[in-house]
């Protein structure tokens, strides 16, 4: 009884303290940990450029984007926002704005321009370079070993994720990033985002290697019933062997952690029907927990057990061995929540993952998530609400793992139109960014082990199969222009957030913007 009391009244003030937190105009890092990392993330394809200078091999992404037809703009990542020539000048501006911590990939094709064999060492010298101005100027590299690309020599000779040579070929390929590299980078992320990219890979189609069912998405070959679960597999091989590889050889002396990235998204049943309910927890299992549940429990949900049947590889001793308990910190990528609904007008079509027909075909919104809007890719809608149900999602389904919140964001769609003021006028970005750490600094309160979090994304940049039609960056690139840089609003909002202070971003970014265009008597129609 005096318990209940006291949780009841532990409860209240919590959620009285919270209320105070969200109304406060003055929210800042200063409301999280003391030693809570915050950050801006990239990845290699989407900001290096220079696809084929200094010995770089091809990778998936190079070639797919050059043959596909599937990026809105038709565009590539040839030279994409150039960072392999401008790092210094995006670490000054990460500098500038007060980061902790900055969340890049290293293109395995850098480093292994055919996947296997001998070093690159230009590339090498590339990321050596990178990692030493980011030091340098305090920051420290949070390295993500494989962010959708790989070699595309890989997927000639093999099949990539469908042969599962590509684990050890993977496990060399990481134990030659942390030879080199692990005596100044202390966080490490073998895979960004398994969970989208071979579905999308796999199942659809619409990304590289663009394999699926013929009957299905119109692909020249692939099996959207097996090959998804067969190239996640491998997948979770050249996991379990990359961290085997660290933690055997090289975390003791150079002392970093080591973890993977998951793609994250909220589920709600769309009505309180068995079905949806079902559905609910069926998209939960098929999206979130597909490649967690074999990291950090040994064995796939059973839900996907129970639909795929023997579609889904059996995880042997030996792997189960090596990949129960193989990470030290999870990262989740959280931008919105959907509503999951059952996928009964699918009844009829070949045995095929499911949690895609769960995704619902309405066209409504309800409190603040749109239902079934399948036009924009999920991290273009603004769900702040989400980070907390998931991360308390992850903390009870996992038993309270470190976690980061390794992306986070908005992505507007772009009009080249509007004038310059406009584009740098990202007041929802501010709203969206802010009101997730405010959910973010709640589920911490809560008892939720979360030790850093990064905005996507510091610059606007490729945006996959939405080319650089998509925006996510709180710097706007003129690509029009010589790739000039312009900082939007939310760029001086994370600034001042990061500085602890609460001076209106707003006067600073007019004030600031007014000057720069002094030429222009109306800044609200002034021009890059
Ligand atoms: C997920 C991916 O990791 C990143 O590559 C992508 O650009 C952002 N989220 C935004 O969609």
């Amino acid at each position: 009884m005096a318990l209940g009391k006291t949780i009841y009244v532990a409860a209240l003030i919590s959620s009285f303290v919270y209320a105070v937190a969200v109304n406060n105009a003055e929210f800042t890092r200063k409301a999280f940990p003391s030693e809570f990392l915050f950050g801006v993330a990239s990845s290699a394809y989407q900001y290096e450029g220079a696809y084929a200078e200094d010995g770089k091999g091809l990778s998936n992404w190079d070639w797919f984007s050059h043959i596909s037809g599937n990026i809105a703009d038709g565009k590539n990542g040839d030279v994409a926002i150039d960072e392999y020539h401008r790092y210094k000048e995006h670490v000054e501006l990460m500098s500038e704005m007060g980061v902790d911590v900055y969340r890049f990939s290293i293109a395995w094709s850098r480093i292994f321009p055919e996947g296997t064999g001998e070093i690159n060492e230009k590339g090498v010298r590339y990321y050596n370079d990178l990692i030493n101005e980011l030091l340098n100027k305090g920051m420290q590299p949070f390295v993500t070993l494989c962010h959708y690309d790989i070699p595309q020599a890989l997927e000639d000779q093999y099949g990539s994720w469908l042969n599962q040579r590509i684990a050890d070929d993977f496990a060399r390929y990481a134990e030659a990033c942390f030879e080199m590299f692990g005596d100044r980078v202390k966080y490490w992320t073998t895979f960004n985002e398994p969970n989208v990219f071979i579905p999308v890979g796999y199942e659809t189609g619409s990304y590289p290697p663009q394999r699926c069912s013929a009957s299905l998405w119109n692909c020249s070959a692939g099996n959207s019933s097996t090959e998804p679960y067969i190239a996640g597999h491998n997948l979770l091989r050249a996991h379990a062997y990359a961290v085997d590889v660290y933690r055997r050889k090289f975390q003791a002396d150079q002392g970093g952690f080591i973890g993977i990235v998951i793609s994250t998204l909220w589920f709600e049943p769309l009505t309180n029907s068995s079905e949806d309910l079902e559905a609910k927890d069926r998209i939960h299992a098929f999206h979130n927990a597909w490649y967690l549940d074999p990291i950090v429990l040994g064995e796939y949900p059973t839900i996907m057990h129970k639909f795929l049947g023997t579609r889904l590889p059996t995880i042997t001793e030996d792997l189960r061995h090596k990949l129960r308990g193989s990470f030290d910190f999870i990262g989740l990528n959280y931008y919105s929540a959907l509503y999951a609904t059952s996928a009964s007008y699918l009844e009829n079509s070949p045995p095929r993952n499911i949690y895609r027909d769960s995704l619902t075909t309405l066209t409504e919104e309800r409190d603040g998530i749109p239902i079934g809007n399948q036009m924009y890719p999920p991290s273009m809608i603004c769900v702040p609400y989400g980070i907390e149900k998931m991360v308390n999602y992850v903390k009870t389904r996992y038993s309270n793992p470190l976690l980061f919140l390794s992306e986070n964001g908005f992505g507007n769609k772009g009009n080249d139109n509007l004038p310059l003021l406009q584009k740098l006028n990202d007041t929802f970005r501010v709203e969206c960014i802010q009101n997730a750490l405010k959910y973010l600094e709640k589920s911490i309160r809560q008892g939720a082990d979360v030790r850093g979090y990064f905005v996507w994304s510091l610059l606007d940049n490729f945006e996959w199969v939405f080319g650089y039609t998509s925006k996510f960056g709180m710097y706007h690139i003129d690509f029009t222009d010589g790739l000039q840089r312009y900082p939007k609003l939310s760029a001086y909002w994370y600034r001042n957030f990061l500085q602890g202070k609460s001076e209106s971003h707003t006067e600073e970014f007019l004030t600031d913007f007014t000057k720069k265009h002094a030429g222009n008597l109306n800044p609200i129609t002034a021009e890059a």
